[in-house]
């Protein structure tokens, strides 16, 4: 139950390097979940070197034949999905129901682009000439880096990789230095199920060092990141400086709008789960709730009642609803801003009260102004700012006024207003009576403004569009 798993490089099929990095157990240090190896630039290049060596090959197997190495690692981790899971949790903190949900979730998008090996690789066209077939193809970009975070160590990355598999790329993945185990239960899987060697590579060791590497690489074609703004701006130029193909997936600052005519209980639940569940580490977590007069005292109280139920503790204890915050950076910055709100005359109402450990109990602030830098910036924590909104339209505009444009809610039946925020809402995604955060796998994701290229969506079938480049081709045949 509590093993420490060691954690090697994959290159070229080899697992090398050794362990090195300790990671310890956000809600018990006494629990030493990892030790991985820690590599330089010259790992990139042999990482690099060996992707480009095994995509050709890779690229000409039939599209079922590599949907099939896909879905039979799906069906490898669904069955491992329990021992995934804890070592989820003791690495990263979430609670293990988020923790099962989320190697679910992994298992389901290998299963899912397992099937896209069997769908339309391209189109066919009428031709304005006589006897000529006239049709796209969807080639492989070659060589894909992908930089993923600590917050969904095991479905990000496989929600980067899976399209880019099967659409007949190789792939060098770089995951979060804290998550290293769900990374490799992911390879594994893969590994496993038959994945030729060097198709997925895993590098471990500094972010900077080998996101830097990665990115300037130039046999490296495209590079798909998920994580903070000011890194994903800094990949953004350095992929652009070189014209690489480069996707993004940034901050959010993402507003839930609750109008009067809302059940303030039934608003709170849909706000706590937003904004507390998974500790507030989402970029799709709610950090805003904007509420009309009518509503805001009770739905105010409302939540104060609901923040009770999400009493941080130990992810792997029943009836934990919220796990610790993942690290003890990541708990300074999430108390630093709550006495940052204090300052610009905010209201901590929970959350304050915080005990021993990498324990942050949800926080509610009133008071708060758009102005205020509670209001603006991404705290990544579960924090909770409530702002007033004299109306729809005002309410609107709070939403927007803000760098990010990751995801939007609203709370009403009132369809009109519904409408109109949906048209209105600038964020990639917007969710009408439900949780900011929580996506499908099958839909579409992806922000505007500061959240995202926004550019190439992830998930879902248009997720392949990013890994592939069309090719016309015109066939004379008289
Ligand atoms: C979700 O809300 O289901 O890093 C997923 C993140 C996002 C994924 C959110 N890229 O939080």
């Amino acid at each position: 139950m509590t093993t420490t798993r060691q954690i090697r490089q994959l290159v070229a099929g080899t697992w090398t390097g050794e362990p090195a990095t300790e990671r310890r157990n956000p809600a018990d240090p006494g629990d030493l979940v990892s030790v991985t190896a820690s590599g330089d630039a010259g790992l990139v290049d042999e990482a690099v070197a060996a992707a480009a060596a095994a995509q050709p090959a890779w690229a000409a197997l039939p599209g079922p034949a590599r949907g099939r190495v896909l879905t039979g690692a799906g069906e490898l981790l669904s069955a491992r999905l329990e021992e995934a899971a804890r070592d989820l949790t003791r690495e990263e903190g979430k609670t293990l129901a988020e923790a099962r949900g989320e190697v679910q979730r992994a298992a389901d998008v290998l299963r899912f682009f397992g099937g896209e090996g069997w769908r339309s690789a391209g189109d066919v066209y009428p031709s304005s000439v006589p006897s000529t077939l006239t049709y796209t193809r969807k080639e492989p970009v070659g060589v894909v880096a992908a930089i993923t975070p600590w917050n969904f160590p095991i479905a990000i990355p496989a929600w980067k990789i899976a399209p880019a598999l099967v659409a007949g790329n190789a792939v060098v993945l770089k995951p979060a230095g804290l998550t290293t185990v769900s990374t490799w239960h992911l390879a594994r899987a893969l590994v496993d199920a038959g994945l030729p060697s060097g198709v997925l590579n895993l590098v471990h060791g500094s972010g900077a060092l080998l996101g830097d590497a990665l990115v300037s690489h130039r046999d490296v074609a495209a590079v798909t990141f998920t994580g903070s703004t000011a890194v994903g701006l800094a990949i953004q130029a350095g992929a652009a400086a070189r014209r690489a193909r480069v996707q993004t997936e940034m901050g959010g600052k993402n507003a839930l709008v609750v109008l009067d005519d809302a059940d303030p209980a039934v608003a709170a639940r849909i706000a706590a789960a937003g904004g507390f569940a998974l500790t507030g580490q989402a970029c799709t977590a709610t950090s805003r709730v904007v509420c009309t007069p009518g509503i805001a005292e009770a739905f105010t109280a409302a939540l104060v009642e609901e923040a009770r139920r999400y009493t941080p503790g130990d992810g792997l204890a029943d009836g934990v609803l919220m796990g610790p915050v993942v690290s003890e950076a990541q708990l300074a910055t999430d108390r630093s801003y709550l006495r940052i709100a204090e300052e610009d005359g905010g209201e901590v109402l929970a959350g304050r009260d915080a005990g021993d450990g990498l324990f942050q109990p949800p926080a509610v602030v009133t008071g708060v102004r758009p102005d205020h830098r509670i209001a603006r910036e991404e705290v990544f924590g579960p924090v909770v700012s409530v702002l007033p909104a004299t109306d729809l339209d005002e309410a609107i505009d709070i939403v927007n006024g803000v760098d990010y444009g990751l995801t939007a809610g609203l709370v009403s039946n009132d369809l009109r207003a519904v409408h109109r925020f949906v048209e209105r809402a600038q964020a990639g995604v917007v969710k009408i009576n439900r949780p900011t955060s929580g996506l499908d796998l099958n839909v579409p994701f992806g922000g505007v403004k500061d959240s995202s290229t926004n550019t190439y969506r992830e998930q879902g079938a248009a997720a392949v569009d990013f890994f592939t480049w069309v090719k016309s081709v015109y066939v004379g045949h008289d």
